[in-house]
């Protein structure tokens, strides 16, 4: 069944509700996903895209349904890779001479994948258009590593959809198709889980492709991702976020990673955990066992962290298997603009530290020469060396009282919908808030005096 986007455009997919990973194994898919296809019947027929291989019957199916195969005009293939052309073998045996828009890349692609078979190629580039009739037009964007080098987007003047391929996608099934109607929390992991584990790797043409988008002043009202919803309440939020994503993005939070074989590593990474809340109490602080912990999940709170320490005993001269794959992904991911420093036990050897500072750089960490390498289980003299460690790892002046350094909690806060200002030296009598009470300390269900919001909707106050 078709679903109606606005004016002639239609979404023709298929909503893939029992996907558990993708990419192979290498990525988690928890809440389906979906492989978007859009029809554009103008006075031309346009058929965007297909679905994956295993789907393509009934995506033939379904499309025949909605219209005679042979009323279709045009093909676009804005992307080679099988998701999304994987209905195009089965579909074009029954119309064999309908033109195929895509890029040069996307016919290697394609006929890589299917084999050369003749099928009438049409190459396009940026600035390229297609007119569909009733005065509009698709207009081409290459979107190269976005993700793959063939990709393409295109533009649909009059109706101002544009159609962005993988980018600002998510893997996230919603029935209702559109982004006002799915989950919002929901859908903004799985758009900030995809960006991280699929592009963020090429954030810099990510950054590239934003800034022509920007330059091309294209009034787009809609957004029609290769995968999840379609953005047509504020769609520029999600371009707006993958501006931010895109540009070193960082919060004030910490991970703690860990592999561990008889839970010496472990105990260090709940102690390190533990120091670095003391000491930076405003910092969000997160700890993962990376053998056991979902990858994806524990990529997205390493890519959004200022620093990770990470832990693993030595193992025959080496770290654990399971900290060298992850390790691997991690590199693959390139992070930029992250500290980490290097934990673990060992036996005998001991060169496990090292071998992870040395991945860890190799990953583009800025790595700290503090590592902290303990012999057998972590004893109270072992334990007494973590301060150090993490003053390092968070480039914390310990040279200055605690008191001093603990000062930015008596910073005021400011209600994100109302405007209050929350200063810590006044409190709030009439809500029960003595004055000299920092924000940290008021109880979580005290709410804004004047707008009646809880204390999650306030934000730091920068003077
Ligand atoms: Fe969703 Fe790059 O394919």
């Amino acid at each position: 069944m078709k679903k109606h986007i606005v004016g002639n455009v239609s979404w023709i997919g298929y909503l893939d509700w029992e996907l558990k990973h993708f990419h192979g194994e290498d990525y988690t898919i928890e809440h389906g996903s979906s492989q978007n296809a859009y029809l554009v019947q103008e006075e031309k027929t346009v058929l965007i895209d297909t679905v994956w291989i295993p789907h393509r019957f009934d995506f033939i199916e379904n499309l025949e349904a909605e219209i005679d195969l042979s009323s279709i005009d045009y093909i676009v293939a804005h992307h080679g890779e099988c998701d999304h052309s994987g209905a195009l073998a089965a579909l074009m045996e029954r119309i064999p001479n309908v033109p195929i828009y895509c890029t040069a890349n996307a016919v290697k692609s394609l006929e890589g994948q299917y084999g050369k078979r003749n099928w009438n190629f049409h190459i396009v580039k940026s600035g390229d258009t297609l007119d569909v009739g009733n005065g509009k037009q698709l207009i081409f964007i290459e979107m190269p590593m976005m993700h793959w080098p063939d990709s393409l987007a295109s533009f649909l003047t009059g109706d101002n959809v544009l159609f962005s391929m993988d980018a600002f996608g998510q893997h996230f099934a919603v029935e209702e198709l559109f982004n006002d109607r799915a989950n919002q929390p929901l859908l903004h992991y799985e758009a900030l889980k995809y960006y991280v584990n699929i592009l963020n790797p090429y954030a810099q043409n990510v950054k590239r492709k934003l800034a022509e988008l920007d330059k091309l002043q294209l009034p787009i009202a809609y957004i029609a991702p290769s995968h999840g919803v379609v953005w047509r309440d504020n769609p520029l939020q999600i371009v707006a976020d993958y501006a931010l994503w895109s540009d070193a993005y960082q919060e004030d939070m910490v991970c703690v990673c860990y592999a561990t074989m008889w839970n010496g590593t472990k105990m260090l990474a709940h102690a390190i955990a533990d120091e670095i809340a003391r000491v930076s109490p405003q910092t969000n602080v997160v700890v993962h066992n990376i053998e056991t912990d979902d990858k994806n999940d524990v990529m997205v709170d390493v890519f959004r962290s200022k620093a990770l320490a990470l832990g693993s005993p030595t193992v025959v001269n080496d770290i654990l298997s399971g900290a060298s794959g992850w390790l691997t992904f991690l590199k693959s991911l390139k992070f930029k603009n992250k500290r980490a420093a290097a934990f673990g036990c060992y036996g005998w050897s001991g060169e496990g530290t090292q071998i992870l500072q040395e991945r860890l750089r190799d990953a583009g960490f800025t790595v700290s020469d503090n590592a902290l390498r303990v012999n057998w289980n972590p004893q109270e003299s072992d334990y007494a060396e973590i301060p150090a460690f993490v003053a390092d790892l968070l480039e914390i002046d310990t040279t200055t009282p605690l008191q001093e350094q603990e000062k930015p909690t008596m910073q005021k806060y400011v209600c994100d919908v109302c405007g209050f200002i929350y200063d810590p030296e006044l409190g709030d009598p009439d809500g029960g808030i003595e004055p000299g009470t920092t924000f940290e300390d008021i109880p979580e269900d005290w709410v804004c005096p004047v707008c009646g919001v809880g204390k999650d909707m306030f934000s730091l106050y920068e003077e």
